[in-house]
Order: structure tokens, then C-alpha cells, then sequence
């Protein structure tokens, strides 16, 4: 199968076929505007191949999801959420030695300009920490203006520093700086956690599931957020200003905001005497707004791997931690609920990785608050390993059409007219 055949009014079009290592198929239409004047129309890009990439490979069918070739649940198990960022931003897992050099120079750029410390106090206490992180990353452009590969190396140290200090913004007290000696993510709930009146100790356990909840959320080949960092990415802008798209599209509650929404949900039914099927019914009903958070997914269609490995997560760390969350009994319910419902069935909606998340981020202590900015550090490699190979490919300028229906041309009334 090399060729396509598209057959329009009298017009017969032959497009060749791209297809991929995994036999993925794709129609490349780029003669069919010039040929017959025409254009394919893709609301929401369901079926639109926007680029070739050889990051992620995701089987929705069968609920496939390989990093570079690496079985999520092989890398889950095995690797650390440095060794995945080496992977998806250099396109392989690191030697000892690379690993070394590439661990000390995330240590040593984690330090934000003193001067951008001030910008935390324009914000208001109540400020959503995607708008501050998102604005504190736009705002490392006005520093580091040369656009260098070290801003790659200064973007993956930095950004747990920038979600650390929005956190300790937000309620109050005094910003910890970061710790060399510490491994990326025990830094990290150091920053978040330390009190300058105590000894913080890193909680092995807590440190060991956040590391595997950011490698599952490392990439996702061409979602939403990562879509828009190759959209603005390919008018040239520079890395910090791209990533910052990516985080505020990451914010909305269909994306990465669905972690915060799941909590809320499930805290709603809760207050509700834990009536599922009441829930289940309004997340059925066309003229409800009400979806279930956590559930659907775009390319999935037999079940979430990520969902499947953070659900385990969820169970082993309230176990290892001592602690009962009521939240997990009701999401596991309703999850049995909704998958034994013909809507749901029908429609192969299954628990998506938001679902189970916010619950082992609750056990962690990590507040609901900063949720999606937990996706957001995770996410980060993935759009930077993105940016990267847009940029090493050299793709176009990104700019889709449309089919325009406003008015026809038509005169301007008189002004008393209008
Ligand atoms: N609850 C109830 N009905 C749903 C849901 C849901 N969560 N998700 C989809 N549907 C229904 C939808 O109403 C539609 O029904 P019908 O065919 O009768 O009109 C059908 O299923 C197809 O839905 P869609 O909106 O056309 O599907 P989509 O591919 O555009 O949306 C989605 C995917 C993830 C936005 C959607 O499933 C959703 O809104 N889920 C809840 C939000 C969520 O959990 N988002 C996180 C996604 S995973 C993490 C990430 O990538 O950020």
C-alpha cells in the first residue's frame, strides 16, 4: 500500500501513503489543496496527523504506550524519572556516565535569579499555581535570552523550584531553596515540604511512587498541551515562552486540570451519601453538563496502561503509608459501576490516568491544588522532547485551514443603520 486515491467531482487524486515502524498508516494530503483547491475538515484533529515523530508510540486499541520503544510498564519498574527524561529528550536511556553528568547538571541550574523571586509577590495567595508556573516559565525567557541547548538542561532543574515556591506562596511560608545532594524528586518534596524549624527527612516511600507518577506522565505523543508547544514552537519562539503554551493548555479540566476535577468529584459524591448511581445517571444524561472526571480518553479504547499501573500505586502506597482514604472506596465503586453500564460500555469509556492520581497524590500529602502542576513537571521531558524534534526536523510553520461560514462580502450600511 503506497498510494491513496481520493476521488473528487470528476477529479481522481492519488496521495501517497506514509506508514510507520508500527504500521501506522497515514495519507499524506499535501497535493489536494494544490490539485483541486480543496481541504480535509478535522474538527478537534481526531484523525489528523500533524507531524511524523519517533518519541512516543501509543496503541489505543490495545492500550499500548512505549517511550523511544520502552514498554511503559517496563520503564515504570525499572528506570527512574531521570533516566525517562534523558530517554524522550535524547532519544536514549543514559550510560552511568551520562547519567552522572546529566544528574549533576540538573543539580546545579535548579536556582532561579533572586531578582524572580519578587515576581511571587505581585501574585494574589489565591493565585492557581498552572497561571503562576506557567508565567514564572514565560518569565525565564526575560533571563536567558540566548537560545541555547543549556536552556534545556536550566528548564527541567528549574521547573520543580518555580512549583515549589508557588506552593509555599500559596500558604504562607518562607521559600526553601533546593539541595544538591538530593536526588531530583526527593528535592523537589523538600523544597515543598521543608519548614526552616525542622529536620525534613524524605519519606522513601513517597519519594519512590512520585518518582513512577512523573514517568507515567512523561509524554503522550500528540495531545492537547504537546500539540501546542510544536503549534507555537514552530513560529520559532523560544523554549521557555513555547512551554509555557503547554502548561496553560495543560491547565483545562479535559486535559491535565482532570486530576483536580476527579478529587472534586469524588468529594461531591461523597458529601452526597455516596449515591453513584444518581452520579452515573447525570454523567449520562445529554442535558447535564456533568461528565465523569477521570473517565474517556481520546486514543484509548480497551483501557489506560498509565491508569492501570497508578491504580496498583494507589493501593500499595495507602498501604505502605497507613492510610485509609474513603475517596478510593467511592472511585472504585464507581469505576465497577461504570464499567458494568451499556453508556460506558458502549461508548469504551474506561478510568483514565487522572482517576486514580489524585488519590495517591492526597496520601503523599501533595495538596489538591498542586495536582496539575505535578502532571506538568512530569509532562515537561515529553514537551521538551517534542520541541526539540520539531525544531532538529525542521517542520513548517504549523497553520491549519478552515472553512469559512460568516457573511459574503457586503457593503458597510450607513452609520444609522448599524
Ligand atoms: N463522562 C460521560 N460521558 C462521556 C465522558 C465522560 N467522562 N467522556 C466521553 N463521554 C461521552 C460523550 O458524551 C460522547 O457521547 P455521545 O457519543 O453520546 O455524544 C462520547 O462519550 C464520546 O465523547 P467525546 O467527548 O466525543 O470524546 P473525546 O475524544 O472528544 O473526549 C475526553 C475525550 C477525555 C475529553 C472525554 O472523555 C472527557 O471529557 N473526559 C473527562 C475529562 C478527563 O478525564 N480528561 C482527562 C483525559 S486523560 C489525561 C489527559 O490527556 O490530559
Amino acid at each position: 500500500m503506497s498510494k491513496a486515491t481520493l476521488t473528487l467531482g470528476n477529479q481522481t487524486l492519488e496521495m501517497p501513503v506514509v506508514v510507520g515502524t508500527e504500521n501506522e498508516v497515514g495519507i499524506s494530503i499535501g497535493v489536494l489543496r494544490g490539485s483541486s483547491g480543496a481541504i480535509t475538515l478535522d474538527p478537534g484533529y481526531g484523525n489528523t496527523g500533524s507531524c511524523t515523530s519517533a518519541i512516543t508510540f501509543i496503541d489505543g486499541e490495545r492500550g499500548v504506550l512505549r517511550y523511544r520503544g520502552y514498554a511503559i510498564e517496563d520503564l515504570a519498574a525499572h528506570a527512574s524519572f531521570v533516566e525517562v527524561m534523558h530517554l524522550l529528550v535524547y532519544g536514549a536511556l543514559p550510560t552511568a556516565a551520562q547519567l552522572e553528568r546529566f544528574q549533576h547538571s540538573l543539580a546545579h541550574h535548579t536556582l532561579l535569579h533572586e531578582d524572580m523571586k519578587k515576581f511571587y509577590e505581585g501574585f494574589p495567595p489565591k493565585a492557581q499555581p498552572m497561571s503562576v508556573l506557567s508565567a514564572m516559565v514565560a518569565s525565564l525567557s526575560t533571563y536567558y535570552e540566548t537560545d541555547d541547548d543549556l536552556n534545556i538542561i536550566r528548564l527541567l532543574a528549574k521547573l520543580k523550584t518555580i512549583a515549589a515556591l508557588s506552593y509555599k506562596k500559596s500558604i504562607g511560608q518562607p521559600f526553601v531553596y533546593p539541595r544538591n545532594d538530593l536526588d531530583f524528586v526527593a528535592d523537589f518534596l523538600h523544597m515543598m515540604f521543608a519548614v526552616p524549624t525542622e529536620v525534613y527527612h524524605v519519606n522513601e516511600v513517597v519519594r519512590k511512587a512520585l518518582d513512577m507518577l512523573l514517568i507515567l506522565h512523561a509524554d503522550h505523543e500528540q495531545n492537547c498541551s504537546t500539540s501546542t508547544v510544536r503549534m507555537v514552537g514552530s513560529s520559532g519562539a523560544d523554549l521557555f515562552s513555547t512551554i509555557s503554551t503547554g502548561i496553560s493548555a495543560l491547565s483545562g479540566p479535559l486535559h491535565g486540570g482532570a486530576n483536580t476535577a476527579v478529587i472534586k468529584m469524588l468529594e461531591l459524591i461523597r458529601a452526597d451519601g455516596s449515591d453513584y448511581a444518581k452520579y452515573i445517571a447525570k454523567a449520562k444524561d445529554r442535558n447535564d453538563p456533568f461528565r465523569l472526571m477521570g473517565f474517556g480518553h481520546r486514543v484509548y479504547k480497551q483501557f489506560d496502561p498509565r491508569a492501570r499501573l497508578i491504580k496498583k500505586a494507589a493501593d500499595q502506597v495507602l498501604d505502605q503509608l497507613g492510610i485509609t482514604d474513603p475517596l478510593l472506596a467511592i472511585a472504585k465503586n464507581l469505576e465497577r459501576v461504570a464499567l458494568e453500564d451499556e453508556y460506558f460500555v458502549k461508548r469504551k469509556l474506561y478510568p483514565n490516568l487522572d482517576f486514580y492520581s489524585g488519590i495517591v497524590y492526597r496520601a503523599m500529602g501533595l495538596p489538591t491544588s498542586m495536582f496539575t502542576v505535578l502532571f506538568a513537571l512530569g509532562r515537561l521531558p515529553g514537551w521538551i522532547a517534542h520541541f526539540k524534534e520539531m525544531r532538529d526536523n525542521r517542520d513548517r510553520l504549523h497553520r491549519p485551514r478552515q472553512i469559512y461560514t460568516g457573511p459574503m462580502l457586503r457593503p458597510i450600511p450607513p452609520i444609522e443603520y448599524r
